[in-house]
Formats: structure tokens, C-alpha cells, sequence
């Protein structure tokens, strides 16, 4: 996230969150499967998501009185961080009629707004108590998305964060990762009404810091694998100190992470027409999207070296566009790469000073959280992923046109007046071995049937029909880890695409 959502869920809560277990709503995960894969196949993981904490109801423990109302806290029930805390409850969220949020099968989708609810954010649980935490060293992570009903504006966020897999679960928070709670991420955000199971208001942990609520930020590294509408779409780590969360105050805020992040957004990077409506990648249809994470030894306990990107569409994989911006070389991010954009665009590298991609991979190692959202942005409009930003300097300089969307877009409001139609799916998610869960000749966006899981399976199949055989125009020919055939049927030749994929073109 470059921008943090704040605000976002102030504005229809009304009613918000806090710390204990509130018993008005059962809360019941939406169920949402995904895969495992290495190069003998891929495995169904049934898996669920929870809401994050923000979004839902907080009230007095046993009783019906909100504790947050209209961006005040309730000044009997919350004298202080800790009473705030144990005098207030979580309850259960009415994910589809509340927050329009649906799971089939392998598929989420996140409507954007429902009745006065504005976005949501979710996150996935390996069961009912604990968020599911990956360590994408050496491995990829892929999956469908679809586009088509983001305009300019928005932004559907796929993206990994340090927190912790209970979500801060303590004596003072017994809600935890079951309600959403423990976010954080390199934005350091301060609209979080409780913080390491204490409200977010004057006294936080004896602080006495600035205003009240929202005097204390959470950081944590942050993996954004898609931050996309159907207009820009944009990669980008952001390492902060530390490998877990971190509660900050005043300028500690603006230090602990790197906010701007190592961006690659194929528009910014000078390649017009390889994203968007009809485009290389054609964001009318869904969208299978790679992101591989090498490491410098190319195991799962070296230091992370490199991201690489792919999509499939069509069946056909594509490769990341190339950079073409003077001096910037290459489609994958480095830590060169990023010097060398940063350098290009007059920007301070933050991204390095903070640690760069070794110390993203520190978090990586420790174990992420796998976060589903969707938002528009009440700071800067989204006009850092889709339009001219920074809107002080001119629209000609080097790095700042990072999409086409009108430089006057992205308004909340007028987002929002239109909210009804925008929506986001996300489907088959897989984790797994480089090179092992995506192929050619897999059409990407089978939704919640599940099928493009299972042809993916076939990409063990190709061994057991025997590396004799050959293989069908836009079928995989060669790679590195792969084991099947690599003849092409008559017709096509396989052409080496990179050191992961060879295919029949
Ligand atoms: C809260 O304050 C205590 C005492 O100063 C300190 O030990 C602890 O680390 C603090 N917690 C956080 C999350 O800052
Ligand atoms: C954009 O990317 C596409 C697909 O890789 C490529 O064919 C095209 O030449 C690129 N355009 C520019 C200006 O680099
Ligand atoms: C890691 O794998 C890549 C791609 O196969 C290869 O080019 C590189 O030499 C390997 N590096 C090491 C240290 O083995």
C-alpha cells in the first residue's frame, strides 16, 4: 500500500471494533480453498478468511452501546487504553449482507460497497483462530484476478504483512486473528482502533503523545503483489526494521518503514500499452498473475535476491514488460533495479536504507499474512497507482505518469456514489515451488469451479505421459524444473521465454 486507507473505515462506522468477544453474532469465516504445489502436482488446502477487526461492531461487553461512535470513543467505557479494552467487544461479521464479501470454492469476491459500507479487508486463516502465515523464499505465489468492475480510483490489494499469525491475541485481547485483529503495514497506519490489545486513544501504553484516537501507528513489512484497477496495476516491496510488528509514535512513523516502497508499474515504467482494457494483458478478462521470489543461493533459507513477475492469459504466459526508462534495465525487481529507478526519477531511496529486498525476505522468513482487499483512498485519490503523481511536480517529468485515469479520479465520494457495480474477484491461489503452478495452455479465470487447479495438476501430469510426446501449440516445451515433453506439435517451435518457461509459439 503506498497510501494508507485511513479514514476508509471511519467513515461508516458508526459502530467499530474492540478487544473482547461479543456474543450478538456468530462469526463464521467464509470458506476459501487454495494450493500447495511442487513438481509432482498441487494440493488442496481448505482454508477461510476473517474480516479485519476495523469493520466490524464494537460494543460493551454483554450490552448493545457502542464504544465508538461517529470517530469518538465512548468517554465512560473508554477512559483509557486498557479499561477501553477489556469494557469493549468484537462481534461477528454478516460477511455477504453486511460487507459483501462471498467465497465459492477456490474465489472471493469483494463487492465494493454494501448498503453504507465502504471496502473491506480480509485475511486468509489457517484455522479458526489463526491467520495462515507463508514464507514465499524460493517459492511463487499465483493467482486469478479479476479487474474488470475496478475503475480509476480504486485499488484491489493482494499483498502479504508481518503481523502476527494471532493476531496480537493477549490477556488484553481475547478476540485475536479470529476478529481480524493485529494489523499492520509499511504505511504505519494510525486509523486502528486497537493496538496490541490496547484502544488506539491518549495513554496508549503510556504514551501521551499528539491527539487521540489514531496517535499510534502500526508498521510492519508489507509484500504488495497487486495493487491494480483495471487502468494500472503496480509490484511492490516495502521492508520496515524489525521482522514483526511495531507500534509507533511521531516521527518513529515516517522512519520505521519504507513507505514509497520499490514500485513496478509497467505504465510508470514506459510501457503504455502493455496493461489495461485490450492491452498485452487485457484487463477485461481475468488475469492469472506469477510472482516469484528468487533467492541468492536459489533455496528457501537464502536471502532474497530477486522478484519476478508473469502473467498468463489465453494460455499463453507473458513476461513482464521490460523497462524502458533511461538507465532502468530489465522487468524483475532488484536491488540494483531500485537504486537504479529511484536514480532515474529523482526519489530517495528509502527501499535500500530500510534494508531492501534481504530484509522484506527477513519478514518473508519469519512468516507473512496473506491480506484481500479492497479500497479507495481518502489521502491521494489512488493518483500514485493510476494518474500524475506527485500532483507538485509537472506531469512530464521522469516517473510521475504511472497510468492514464484523469488526474481529477479517484475521488471518495464520487467512487462511492458509484460503488454499487465495482467489485473484485480473486481466485485459485497457489503457493508453491518455482515454476510449479502456473503453465501455458492454462486459461486463466475458471472462477470457483476450481478446473484451472486441477489442469494445473496436469503440469505433473506431462511427466507421466512421458517426455516422448509432444506438446500443443501454447503448451510448455522446457524450463528450468520441468520434466515433460519438449517437442511441439507441428507448427509451432519452442521458444525459450525465460530460465523458468519454454513454450510452443
Ligand atoms: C509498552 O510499555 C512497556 C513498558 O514501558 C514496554 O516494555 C513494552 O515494550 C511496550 N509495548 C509496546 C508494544 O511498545
Ligand atoms: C510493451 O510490452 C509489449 C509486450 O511485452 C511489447 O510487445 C511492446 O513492444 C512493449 N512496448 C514498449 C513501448 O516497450
Ligand atoms: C539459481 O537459479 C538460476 C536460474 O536457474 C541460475 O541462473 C543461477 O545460477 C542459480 N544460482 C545459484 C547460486 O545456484
Amino acid at each position: 500500500m503506498f497510501r494508507t486507507a485511513a479514514l476508509v473505515s471511519f467513515v461508516f462506522l458508526a459502530t467499530a471494533s474492540a478487544q473482547q468477544v461479543g456474543t450478538s453474532a456468530a462469526e463464521t469465516h467464509p470458506a476459501l480453498s487454495y494450493q500447495t504445489c511442487t513438481s509432482s502436482g498441487c494440493t488442496n488446502v481448505a482454508g477461510s478468511v476473517t474480516l479485519d477487526s476495523n469493520w466490524r461492531w464494537v460494543h460493551n461487553v454483554g450490552g448493545y452501546t457502542n464504544c465508538y461512535t461517529g470517530n469518538q470513543w465512548d468517554a465512560t467505557l473508554c477512559p483509557d487504553p486498557a479499561t477501553c479494552a477489556k469494557n469493549c467487544a468484537l462481534d461477528g461479521a454478516d460477511y455477504s449482507g453486511t460487507y459483501g464479501i462471498t467465497s465459492s470454492g477456490s474465489a472471493l469476491t469483494l463487492a465494493f460497497k454494501t448498503g453504507s459500507n465502504v471496502g473491506s479487508r480480509v485475511y486468509l486463516m489457517k484455522d479458526d483462530s489463526t491467520y495462515e502465515t507463508f514464507n514465499l523464499l524460493n517459492k511463487e505465489f499465483t493467482m486469478d484476478v479479476d479487474v474488470s468492475k475496478l475503475p480509476c480510483g480504486l485499488n484491489g490489494a493482494v499483498y502479504f504483512s508481518a503481523m502476527s499469525a494471532n493476531g496480537d491475541a493477549s490477556s488484553t485481547n481475547a478476540a485475536g486473528a479470529k476478529y481480524g485483529t493485529g494489523y499492520c503495514d509499511s504505511q504505519c497506519p494510525h486509523d486502528l482502533k486497537f493496538i496490541q490489545g490496547q484502544a488506539n486513544i491518549i495513554g496508549w501504553n503510556g504514551t501521551s503523545a499528539n491527539s487521540g484516537t489514531g496517535s499510534i501507528g502500526a508498521c510492519c513489512s508489507e509484500m504488495d503483489i497487486w495493487e491494480a484497477n483495471s487502468i494500472s496495476e503496480a509490484v511492490t516491496p516495502h521492508p520496515c526494521t524489525g521482522t514483526g510488528i511495531t507500534a509507533c509514535t511521531g516521527s518513529t512513523c515516517t522512519s520505521t518503514c519504507d513507505q514509497a516502497g520499490c514500485d513496478f508499474n509497467s505504465y510508470r515504467m514506459g510501457n503504455t500499452t502493455f496493461y489495461g482494457p485490450g492491452m498485452t494483458v487485457d484487463t477485461t478478462k481475468p488475469i492469472t498473475v506469477v510472482t516469484q521470489f528468487l533467492t541468492s543461493d536459489n533455496t528457501t533459507t537464502g536471502s532474497l535476491s530477486e522478484i519476478r513477475r508473469f502473467y498468463v492469459q489465453n494460455g499463453v504466459v507473458i513476461p513482464n514488460s521490460q523497462s524502458t526508462i533511461a538507465g532502468v534495465s530489465g522487468n524483475s525487481i532488484t536491488d540494483s533495479w531500485c537504486a537504479a529507478q529511484k536514480t532515474a526519477f529523482g526519489d530517495t531511496n528509502t527501499f535500500q536504507s530500510l534494508g531492501g529486498l534481504k530484509q522484506l525476505g527477513a519478514a518473508f522468513a519469519k512468516g507473512m499474512v496473506l491480506v484481500l482487499s479492497i479500497w479507495d483512498d481518502y489521502a491521494v485519490n489512488m493518483l500514485w497507482l493510476d494518474s500524475d503523481y506527485p500532483t507538485n511536480k509537472d506531469a512530464s517529468a521522469p516517473g510521475v505518469k504511472r497510468g492514464t485515469c484523469a488526474t481529477t479520479s479517484g475521488v471518495p465520494a464520487d467512487v462511492e456514489a458509484n460503488g454499487g457495480s465495482i467489485s473484485v474477484t480473486y481466485s485459485n491461489i497457489k503457493v508453491g515451488d518455482i515454476g510449479t503452478t502456473f503453465k501455458a495452455g492454462q486459461s486463466s479465470g475458471s472462477g470457483s469451479s476450481g478446473s484451472s487447479g486441477s489442469s494445473t495438476s496436469t503440469a505433473s501430469g506431462s511427466g507421466s505421459t512421458g517426455s516422448s510426446g509432444s506438446v500443443a501449440k501454447y503448451g510448455q516445451c522446457g524450463g528450468t524444473g520441468y520434466a515433460g515433453a519438449t517437442t511441439c506439435a507441428s507448427g509451432s517451435t519452442c521458444t525459450v521465454l525465460n530460465p523458468y518457461y519454454s513454450q510452443c509459439l
